[in-house]
């Protein structure tokens, strides 16, 4: 993979999603870890192919207007990257078309001369035309996410949506203060933004690798950490991370623990609980033991029998993600209507498989990163319906276009007896 240019590793990464076999993250992750670019070209590699995977209908809407013969994938692919350099990214037009042609084999070279050569002539006939085009064309998603999204958040609020979800996200940490003050870190990071309304979590304008490798931050969205300030744990507690891998939220109840009591931190995945087991050394947390279990087997946790009932329970369930959409450039093209009741329920028998686990009088917290009412409010009204001992006390939600965060929901639930 070495001497690759940032556009041929782009172009190989989208080649490779087509195939649909492996995820965009893990696609591009692979291919730049086995690359030699510059930390520039990194960057603009991976801005080419989430970019692309971000305007995917639009681009093939312009491909449409200019070519309506058939087109073979590699071809296609090829035009997706010009037109995207030449029509999003306002690359220049030489370096654009050039760079791009550069890459067809020699059968394909003047087609794609010709079509980039053609679309640059009529750009703003083929902008025009975009701009007439309905949302899910617009903002290049399915039209089932947009008519959903439409009857539950209304037109105004979908068209935010999909604008944010189609804008790279910025980069946000939380400090660790099991390492670091927020001060120190503050001190030693002159790029780094305290937010507001969440005064442990900064806005950065690059992966600051020495601080994450010290532990003294954990790359996270401030929309995380409703999940850990309801459940609210205290230095002493026991508590159950149901869902724990990889470990964000496990960190940050173990400062909010102070470090004293003791949290189970489960996964049903050995390769990520390994991640988990890394970042909370990584981190400090001095309180966690692993445990490998699947809520959904029917089987008992095994652990320390003393440790249980448990004063408080996190289920940071698996979602359908619609809440971090900006993240996964490519999870708009994979999801389909029957996930979110798919996703319901596992969501409900991973619940079912954790109450037993819960004291009397303790708090359970339930939540996703999926900005949608089946998996959201629906599980928990079934959940509190099925188990008359759990109380809903409250519900913390955040929506992108109404907070300015990666949706998330969140509700705390108490056990009365
Ligand atoms: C949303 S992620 C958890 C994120 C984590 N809480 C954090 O803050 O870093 C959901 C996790 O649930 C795990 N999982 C999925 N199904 C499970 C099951 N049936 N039992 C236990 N864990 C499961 C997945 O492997 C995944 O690591």
């Amino acid at each position: 993979m070495a001497h690759q240019s940032a556009r041929q590793l782009a172009l190989a990464a989208l080649r490779e999603w087509q195939t649909g076999k492996n995820f965009a993250d893990s696609i591009l992750a692979r291919f730049l870890r086995s690359s030699d670019l510059t930390a520039p070209d990194r960057a603009f590699a991976t801005e080419l192919f989430y970019g692309i995977l971000r305007n995917l209908s639009l681009l093939d809407l312009w491909i449409g207007s200019l070519r309506s013969e058939h087109l073979d994938h590699d071809t296609r692919d090829l035009l997706r990257l010009g037109l995207y350099q030449l029509f999003l990214l306002e690359t220049p037009e030489h370096a654009a078309v050039f760079e791009t042609v550069h890459l067809a084999n020699a059968r394909a070279r003047p087609l794609v001369n010709a079509v980039l050569r053609n679309a640059l002539r009529r750009k703003m006939e083929l902008v025009e035309k975009a701009s007439r085009q309905n949302l899910s064309v617009r903002s290049s998603h399915p039209q089932f996410l947009i008519d959903r999204w439409t009857k539950n958040f209304g037109a105004e609020n979908t068209a935010a949506l999909c604008e944010w979800n189609n804008r790279p996200a910025p980069i946000y940490a939380r400090v660790n203060r099991l390492r670091i003050s927020t001060e120190e870190f503050l001190s030693q990071h002159s790029h780094a933004v305290r937010l507001s309304q969440h005064e442990n979590f900064v806005r950065l304008t690059s992966i600051p690798i020495d601080a994450l490798a010290r532990g003294d931050c954990y790359i996270q969205d401030p929309s995380t950490a409703a999940a850990c300030l309801l459940l609210d744990p205290s230095p002493g507690e026991k508590v159950l991370d149901a869902c724990a891998a990889p470990g964000g939220k496990t960190v940050y109840l173990a400062e909010l623990m102070m470090n004293q009591g003791v949290i189970i931190a489960c996964d049903r995945d050995e390769g990520r609980i390994r991640t988990l087991r890394d970042n909370l050394e990584r981190l400090g947390v001095e309180i966690a033991r692993l445990a490998h279990h699947d809520w959904t087997s029917g089987s008992p946790l095994r652990h320390d029998a003393a440790i249980s009932p448990f004063d408080r329970i996190l289920i940071d369930t698996p979602c359908s993600n619609t809440g971090v959409m900006r993240r996964r450039a490519d999870l708009r093209w994979r999801l389909a209507s029957k996930d979110f009741f798919r996703v319901q329920a596992k969501q409900l028998r991973i619940l079912r498989g954790t109450i037993s686990l819960l004291k009397t009088g303790g708090v359970l917290v339930y939540s996703t990163c999926s900005i949608e009412p089946e998996e959201n409010e629906e599980v928990v009204r079934t959940i509190t319906n099925e188990f008359s001992f759990l109380e809903l006390a409250k519900e913390v939600s955040s929506l992108p276009f109404r907070d300015g965060f990666d949706g998330s929901y969140a509700a705390k639930l108490i056990r009365t007896r």
